[in-house]
C-alpha cells in the first residue's frame, strides 16, 4: 500500500478527530468502531497512523473482490472520463448500465429476465414490494421472523425483529410474519398474499441456514397460491455463499431477486430482477409510477461490471467455498471453548454462535484490539459474523484466526 495521504489530523490526535466525527455525523450507535481510515487494499484497512486491520466484514459484504482492485479503479476512471449522471434511470441508453444488466441476466435462470437498477439494497426491496403488489393486485406481504431487508419504512415493515419496528409504527399494514425453517408456519401463505420476502440465508438473524427442503417448500406454497416469491440476496449474492447466487446453491428460483452490496464493486448500486411480464406493470397505469434519479449510476455500473467479471474470471465463488471451509475448520480447532456453541457457514458467510451477548461483546472488542474488523449480527448479539472479502488468502485467514484465538483466551479464558 502507498503511504497514507490524510490531511485530516496530525499523528496521535485520534480522539480529537473522533470527537469531530461524533459531532458532525449523525450517529447510529453509541459505540462506533471508529477506525480513522487512511487507505484500503485487498483485505487490509489501514488507518491514518499506518496501522493495518484485517477486514473480516468487507464493509458488511460489499468488497467481495477486496478493496481497491485496480481493474475496478480503471473501469471507474474510464467511465468518469466519458460521463457521470446524464438522465434519470430508464430514459437514456447508458452503455455500462445496459452491459451490466445484460451480463447479469445472462447468469440468471429464467424467468428472471428484466432488471431495474436502484441505489441501494433497501431501495431495491421497496421496488420489489411495490412490484408484487401491483403485479398481483393483492396487498398482503409475508416475511420471516429474524429477517432483515433494510431501513426505509417499507423494508422496516417487513423486518423480522419487533425491536426495530416498534419505534417507527405505524408501518405498512397487512404484513404477516412466518417462522424461518418452520414449514407449518407457511400456512399463512394463501391467495390473499401478494409476495413473500425471504433471505435464503438469514444473515442478520445470526447466519441461519435454511434446512434441507425449506426453500423448496416455500417455493411450492407460493406457486400454489399465486404469491410472488422475493429472494433478498443483498448479502448472499455475488459468490458470498459459494455459488454466484444462493438461489443456485439451494436450487430454488424466485419470482423477484433483490441485489445490492457487492453488485456495485464498492460503489452504491442495487437492483431487482423479475420476469419481463411482471416488470411490465411499472411502465403503465400510470407510466413513471416507479422512478429513480440516480439508480444505475454509470460509475456504479462500470465498477459493478468490472467486479462481476473479476468474480467470474478469478473464480471467487469457488474460492469462497474453499477458503470458507479452511476458515471453518481452523475456527473449530482454535476456538474450541465452552462459550463457543456452534459455527454456521455458507461459503464465506460465517456465524460464530456464543453463549452470551456479554461474551460476544468482550470477544469482539478484544478482536478489534488485535486489529481485526468484525462484529455481531444486528438481530442476534450472541453471534459474531464474519464476511471477509472473497479474495482473503489462507495466510490472512491463519493470521486472523490466530488473533481470534488470543482474543478468546483473554476474554473467556
Ligand atoms: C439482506 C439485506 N437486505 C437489504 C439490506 C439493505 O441494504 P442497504 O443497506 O444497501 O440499503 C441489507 C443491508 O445490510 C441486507 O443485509
Amino acid at each position: 500500500m502507498a503511504p497514507n495521504r490524510s490531511g485530516l489530523k496530525p499523528p496521535g490526535a485520534d480522539d480529537w478527530v473522533r470527537e469531530r466525527f461524533r459531532r458532525a455525523l449523525t450517529p447510529t450507535s453509541g459505540s462506533p468502531m471508529g477506525i480513522i481510515v487512511g487507505e484500503a487494499r485487498g483485505c487490509t484497512v489501514r488507518d491514518t497512523d499506518g496501522v493495518e486491520h484485517i477486514d473480516l466484514l468487507a464493509g458488511i459484504g460489499v468488497a467481495a473482490t477486496g478493496h481497491g482492485d485496480p481493474r475496478i479503479l480503471a473501469a471507474i476512471d474510464e467511465q468518469m472520463q466519458r460521463h457521470l449522471h446524464v438522465m434519470v434511470y430508464g430514459e437514456f441508453v447508458q452503455e455500462t448500465q445496459l452491459l451490466l444488466a445484460e451480463r447479469l441476466l445472462s447468469l440468471l435462470p429464467e424467468p428472471l429476465s428484466s432488471l431495474y437498477f436502484t441505489n441501494s439494497g433497501t431501495e431495491a426491496v421497496e421496488g420489489a414490494l411495490k412490484l408484487v403488489r401491483k403485479a398481483t393486485g393483492r396487498t398482503r406481504l409475508v416475511s420471516f421472523h429474524g429477517g432483515f431487508h433494510g431501513d426505509t419504512l417499507g423494508s422496516v415493515s417487513v423486518g423480522g425483529n419487533p425491536l426495530y419496528r416498534h419505534p417507527f409504527m405505524p408501518l405498512l399494514p397487512d404484513v404477516v410474519f412466518a417462522r424461518f425453517n418452520d414449514t407449518a408456519s407457511l400456512d399463512v401463505i394463501d391467495t390473499s398474499v401478494a409476495g413473500v420476502i425471504v433471505e435464503p440465508v438469514q444473515a442478520e438473524a445470526g447466519v441461519v441456514l435454511p434446512d434441507d427442503g425449506f426453500l423448496q417448500e416455500l417455493r411450492e406454497r407460493c406457486t400454489r397460491v399465486g404469491a410472488l416469491l422475493i429472494f433478498d440476496e443483498v448479502i448472499t449474492g455475488f459468490g458470498r455463499t459459494g455459488s454466484l447466487f444462493a438461489l443456485q446453491r439451494y436450487g430454488v428460483v424466485p419470482d423477484v431477486l433483490v441485489l445490492a452490496k457487492a453488485l456495485g464493486g464498492g460503489l452504491p448500486l442495487g437492483a431487482f430482477v423479475s420476469p419481463r411480464n411482471t416488470a411490465g406493470v411499472f411502465s403503465e397505469n400510470p407510466p413513471l409510477g416507479h422512478v429513480t434519479t440516480f439508480g444505475g449510476h454509470p460509475l456504479s455500473c462500470a465498477a459493478g461490471l468490472a467486479s462481476l467479471e473479476i468474480i467470474l474470471e478469478d473464480g471467487l465463488a469457488e474460492a469462497a467455498e474453499t477458503t470458507g471451509a479452511h476458515l471453518e475448520s481452523l475456527l473449530r480447532a482454535r476456538l474450541a471453548h465452552d462459550s463457543v456453541r456452534e459455527i454456521r457457514r455458507a461459503g464465506l458467510l460465517i456465524g460464530i454462535q456464543m453463549d452470551t451477548a456479554t461474551h460476544v461483546a468482550a470477544f469482539s472488542e478484544e478482536c478489534r484490539r488485535e486489529r481485526l474488523i468484525l462484529g455481531w449480527t444486528l438481530h442476534d448479539d450472541t453471534v459474531v459474523r464474519l464476511a471477509p472479502p472473497l479474495v482473503i488468502t489462507e495466510v490472512e485467514v491463519d493470521e486472523a484466526v490466530g488473533r481470534m484465538h488470543r482474543a478468546l483466551e483473554k476474554t473467556v479464558g
